[in-house]
């Protein structure tokens, strides 16, 4: 298995292009499967989650064709041949799920695998369920499969969530835009991504209101039509890179990054002595003293701290002055890199969804294990500051998120390269 070798060094500079979003371009393919015409997207992300989509679109007989080196992908469902969506590919990846509500509603009936537990916690999808289920889908469990129907088709009605959930708000929203009458979504999530599925799926002619509140208001049409739609910037790739001037030192600017995608998380940095400003192209990040101050950080979902930038962020105050106390409460069981980072000489105490973490001066290289996809690119940031070398094993759990991530900070001055295996 290929490895990532990190050797600590010294402040970075230059610029960092930052990647079409992951988690809005995995909910605007499947849109694809509400509409006989083609949808086609710009600004794709290069990874291996999007090829899983592509391999699940495919099989549901959805044209997926990609187009300039993979930045464009070009899709079609005028000719789906089934609705069922298989454990083999659903296993791989738990946002499969999220074709379940447009098979429905396009199709009135859907097969799909539940996609089981994963790494960062048990993620149930009941509230995907439940919110089809209010716009009248009969669902039954099979061997692992939910069958879903929706005879005469899905009609609207109120989904009220009893707290956000960003997969069921998307699953429900693509449903909606095609079921009969309103449907009104209450207590939906608000990420940037769910905004740009709203935008996206109003391009192919839905009727939405609300999307980036809490409540979104959907008029169902009869047919959706094709479109051409930019995925929005991915704000998780542009906060992971802003953390490397942080623990470097130096300056480094994120093109194509915007203020609004990561305010919550540009104050935690400008808090412990990291300044983010905007420019022209995109964002500029500059540690201003020599040393990190301690902050404490509590996630939340969109506007507030993402937990998917959770992991880096402790990679940060491993070094900081002082104690820092980081407070996970979307996953249960999302603080796998600690361990990692303690074989590099870290201070961690996790006690259930709280760790708090005492700085060190320096961290040193050590081999560590990627767990997740967040939890293993928080090794190589701690690495590129650490005394020494970082091997960084497992990195395909990297591949499912991070683009060219050797690349892109190699390209800053980082001595980072990625070793195949043999
Ligand atoms: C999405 C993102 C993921 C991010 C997460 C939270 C994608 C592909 N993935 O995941 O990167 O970390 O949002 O920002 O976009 N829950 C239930 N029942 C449900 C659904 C969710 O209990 O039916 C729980 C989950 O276990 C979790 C919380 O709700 O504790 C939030 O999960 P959710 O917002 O649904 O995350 P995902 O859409 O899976």
């Amino acid at each position: 298995m290929d490895q990532i070798i990190v050797t600590g060094n010294g402040p970075l500079s230059g610029d960092i292009a930052i990647a079409g979003a992951k988690n809005a371009c995995l909910t605007l393919m499947p849109a694809t499967l509400l509409s006989d015409a083609p949808l086609t997207l710009t600004n794709a992300p290069r990874l291996s989650d999007i090829k899983t989509m592509t391999e699940l679109l495919r099989s549901l007989g959805a044209e997926v064709t990609s187009l300039q080196d993979g930045k464009v992908l070009a899709m079609s469902s005028h000719a789906l041949n089934g609705a069922r969506a298989d454990y083999d590919i659903v296993r791989k990846m738990r946002a499969s799920i999220l074709v379940l509500g447009p098979l429905l509603a396009r199709l009135g009936q859907a097969v799909v695998s539940l996609p089981g537990g994963c790494a960062i916690g048990a993620r149930p999808v009941d509230l995907h369920l439940k919110a089809l289920e209010v716009m009248g889908a009969e669902l039954e469990l099979v061997d692992g499969y939910v069958h879903a129907r929706a005879p005469g088709g899905l009609k609207g009605g109120v989904v009220e969530f009893p707290f956000a959930s960003v997969g069921a708000t998307e699953n429900a929203l693509m449903a909606a835009t095609l079921a009969r009458g309103t449907t009104v979504l209450k207590g939906a999530a608000r990420e940037p991504e769910i905004v740009d599925l709203a935008v996206c799926l109003r391009r192919m002619g839905a009727r939405i209101e609300g999307e980036g509140t809490d409540t979104l208001t959907i008029e169902g049409v009869e047919r959706l039509d094709g479109a051409t739609h930019p995925v929005v910037t991915d704000r998780i790739e542009l906060g992971t890179y802003m953390l490397a001037p942080a623990i470097c030192g130096g300056e480094v600017e994120l093109v194509g990054g915007r203020m609004e995608l990561v305010a919550a998380f540009a104050a935690k940095l400008d808090e412990a002595g990291v300044s983010v400003t905007r420019t022209d192209r995109g964002l500029r990040v500059r540690r201003r003293g020599d040393h990190i101050r301690a902050v404490n950080v509590t996630t939340e979902p969109f506007p507030g701290f993402p937990t998917d930038l959770q992991a880096q962020m402790m990679a940060l105050l491993c070094t900081a002055e002082g104690v820092s106390v980081l407070e996970e409460n979307i996953f249960e069981n999302r603080f796998m890199h600690a361990p990692e980072l303690l074989r590099m000489g870290a201070r961690i105490d996790v006690q259930g969804g709280t760790a708090r973490v005492t700085g060190v001066p320096r961290l040193k290289g050590a081999p560590v294990m990627a767990t997740d996809l967040r939890a293993s690119v928080s090794l190589i940031l701690a690495g590129l500051a650490a005394e020494g070398v970082t091997r960084v094993s497992r990195v395909y759990h990297l591949d499912r998120g991070y683009e060219n991530v050797v690349e892109k900070l190699a390209g800053v001055g980082a001595q980072i390269e990625r070793i195949k295996a043999q």
